[in-house]
């Protein structure tokens, strides 16, 4: 069975991310393709702590809900991380789960959670503000992370002049439809 895994890198439960990322999975609509879904705001999560024990034993000392987390995504045939531009980064939350993925990254030296199979990328990037440029930097930021995971990225996706869901879905139409075809075509 294949297996996408989405993370929803808002601060926004019902914000412009969540519904690309609902778009994907809608269009998906494949029982064969199973789905994980998590809301980096609602995350039990802590920051990262530098401690560095990882690169010992490739544990965190941390015991929240980030490992089963990083189990789903490394697992996974897909990964798509949809992020709002907060101050021209990825929002803090999201930051936190990059840092916490210091256990399980490529610069690790004593990794024990690795990717079992070749898997792909799906970046979203979504700002209120017109610059394209200020959305590379949360793709970029995403595409960064999912090098060392060993993950490829298929398609980056940038959408701005959106603050609120109504922007989205009144003027992005087109983006939206290109989200959507875009998890028909995912096998
Ligand atoms: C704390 C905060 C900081 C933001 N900083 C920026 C910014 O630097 N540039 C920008 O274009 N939009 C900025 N925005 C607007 C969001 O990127 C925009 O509202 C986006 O559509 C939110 O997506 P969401 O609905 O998925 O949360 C910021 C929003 C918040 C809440």
């Amino acid at each position: 069975m294949m297996k996408i895994t989405c993370i929803i890198g808002s601060a926004r439960i019902n914000g412009s991310c969540s519904y690309l990322i609902d778009t994907l999975i809608k269009g998906i609509d494949n029982p064969s393709i199973e789905v994980k879904k998590y809301y980096v705001s609602k995350l039990n999560m802590n920051y990262c702590c530098g401690c560095k024990k990882c690169y010992i034993d490739g544990e965190c000392v941390q015991r929240d809900e980030v490992k089963n987390v990083i189990k789903d995504l490394l697992s996974s045939d897909y990964v798509a991380i949809a992020a709002p531009s907060y101050w021209a980064d990825v929002p803090a939350q999201l930051k936190t789960l990059f840092d916490r993925t210091t256990p399980y990254g490529d610069t690790n030296p004593n990794r024990i959670l690795k990717a079992e199979k070749p898997i792909k990328g799906i970046a979203i990037a979504v700002r209120a503000g017109v610059r394209q440029q200020e959305n590379e930097i949360i793709l970029n930021s995403i595409q960064h992370y999912f090098g060392h995971l060993s993950i490829d990225t298929i398609e980056r996706i940038s959408i701005c002049e959106t603050d609120t869901l109504n922007d989205l879905t009144e003027n992005h139409k087109t983006e939206i439809n290109r989200v959507f075809e875009l998890g028909k075509r995912l096998k």
